[in-house]
C-alpha cells in the first residue's frame, strides 16, 4: 500500500501544473501550488501516508458534510429538510442564481454554499459563542485530535471578502430558510470553512462515516447510522458540485472537496481518505487530487457501484 501511495503521488504530480490555487480568498493564494499529500486508513486502524499527507490547510467545503452531520444531530430532519433541499444544483458551489430561480427559492443541497449556510443557521447553541464552541468540539471528535484550530488569517480574509456569500445569507433570511442574525451565521460559516486540518484528519472523518458512525478503534457510536448514510449520499450526488457526475463515473466513491485543495473521501465498510492538493481545476475541486482518487478507485477496486 506505501509504494501504492508513493507511486500515485509521483505520476500524478505532474496534474498540479495545469490548475491554480484558490484566490478569491486572498489568503489561500499563500498555498504552494505543487503541494501533493495522501493518507489512507483502513477500517483495521492502519494508517498509509505519502507526500505532503502532514501539511496543514483550511478545510473550507470539507466542513460542510460535517455541520450538516451536527444539524442533523441538532434539529429533527424534517425541518432540516424545510431548511435546505436534496437535489444536485449542476451549478458552480458558488452559484446565488437558483435562490431566485427555483419555485421554492430554497437552497438545493448542503454541500453548495447557499445550501451550507442554510445548515450552519442549524448549530445549536444559546449563542454564538457557545454555537462555535460546539462546532469546533464536534470537529475535534470526528477526527480524534483535540488541536484542531481555526487559522485566523484565513478567516480573517474570508470575512473581508466573502461578499457573495453575504448577499446569499440576506436572501435566504428574506426568504426564511434563516432564522436569526445573518452576520452570526455568516461568522460560523466563515469559521468552519477556516479549520486548519491536514490528511490524516480527512482520512480519520471518512473514515467514520465509512464505518456508519462508529469509532472503529473505542466501538463508540458517535454519528447514527442513518445520519452517515445520508451525509455519505450527498457527498456522491453532490460532493464535487458540477463535477458529481462525472466523479462517481469515474472515481464511484463518495466525496467531497474544498478550495483549500483538501478532498475527503469515505469508502464504505473499508476506509477513509485524505488528499491535499491546492491546485485547483475551473471547479474548484483539487485537479491531481481527482487523479488519485480515479487511480486508487481502479487499483484498490474502491468504486462503490
Ligand atoms: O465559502 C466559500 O466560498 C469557501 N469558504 C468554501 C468553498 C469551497 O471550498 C468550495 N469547494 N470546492
Amino acid at each position: 500500500m506505501k509504494s501504492i501511495l508513493k507511486n500515485t503521488i509521483s505520476s500524478n504530480k505532474k496534474y498540479t501544473s495545469n490548475g491554480k490555487v484558490a484566490s478569491y480568498i486572498p489568503e489561500l493564494k499563500k498555498a504552494n501550488q505543487d503541494d501533493l499529500g495522501i493518507c489512507i486508513i483502513d477500517k483495521n486502524n492502519n494508517m498509509y501516508c505519502a507526500g505532503d499527507y502532514n501539511k496543514k490547510f483550511t478545510i473550507q467545503s470539507i466542513s460542510k458534510p460535517i455541520v450538516l452531520a451536527l444539524a442533523l444531530m441538532d434539529n429533527e430532519w424534517e425541518y432540516v429538510f424545510s431548511k435546505v433541499g436534496m437535489e444536485p444544483s449542476g451549478d458552480p458551489f458558488n452559484s446565488i442564481m437558483k435562490l431566485e430561480t427555483n419555485d421554492t427559492k430554497k437552497p438545493c443541497n448542503p454541500m453548495i454554499n447557499a445550501g451550507a449556510i442554510a445548515t450552519t443557521a442549524l448549530i445549536k447553541g444559546k449563542d454564538l459563542q457557545e454555537k462555535e464552541e460546539r462546532m469546533i468540539s464536534f470537529f475535534r471528535k470526528l477526527a480524534k485530535n483535540d488541536s484542531l484550530q481555526i487559522n485566523e488569517d484565513v478567516y480573517k480574509s474570508e470575512k473581508l471578502t466573502g461578499d457573495r456569500n453575504r448577499a446569499m445569507g440576506y436572501l435566504l433570511k428574506n426568504d426564511g430558510f434563516i432564522e436569526g442574525d445573518v452576520e452570526e451565521v455568516l461568522d460560523l460559516y466563515f469559521k468552519q470553512c477556516s479549520i486548519e486540518i491536514d490528511t490524516v484528519d480527512l482520512a480519520r472523518i471518512g473514515l467514520l462515516f465509512a464505518n456508519y458512525g462508529i469509532d472503529m478503534e473505542t466501538g463508540e457510536r458517535i454519528i447514527s447510522e442513518d445520519i452517515s448514510r445520508m451525509v455519505k449520499t450527498f457527498m456522491v450526488t453532490c460532493g464535487m458540485y458540477d463535477a458529481s457526475g462525472e466523479f462517481a463515473l469515474k472515481v464511484g466513491i463518495p466525496a467531497k472537496s474544498g478550495v483549500g485543495g483538501g478532498i475527503m473521501a469515505s469508502v464504505p465498510k473499508r476506509m477513509g481518505i485524505g488528499v491535499f492538493g491546492p491546485a485547483l481545476d475551473k471547479k474548484g475541486n483539487s485537479i491531481a487530487g481527482l487523479k488519485i482518487l480515479e487511480d486508487l478507485s481502479k487499483k484498490l477496486e474502491l468504486n462503490i457501484f
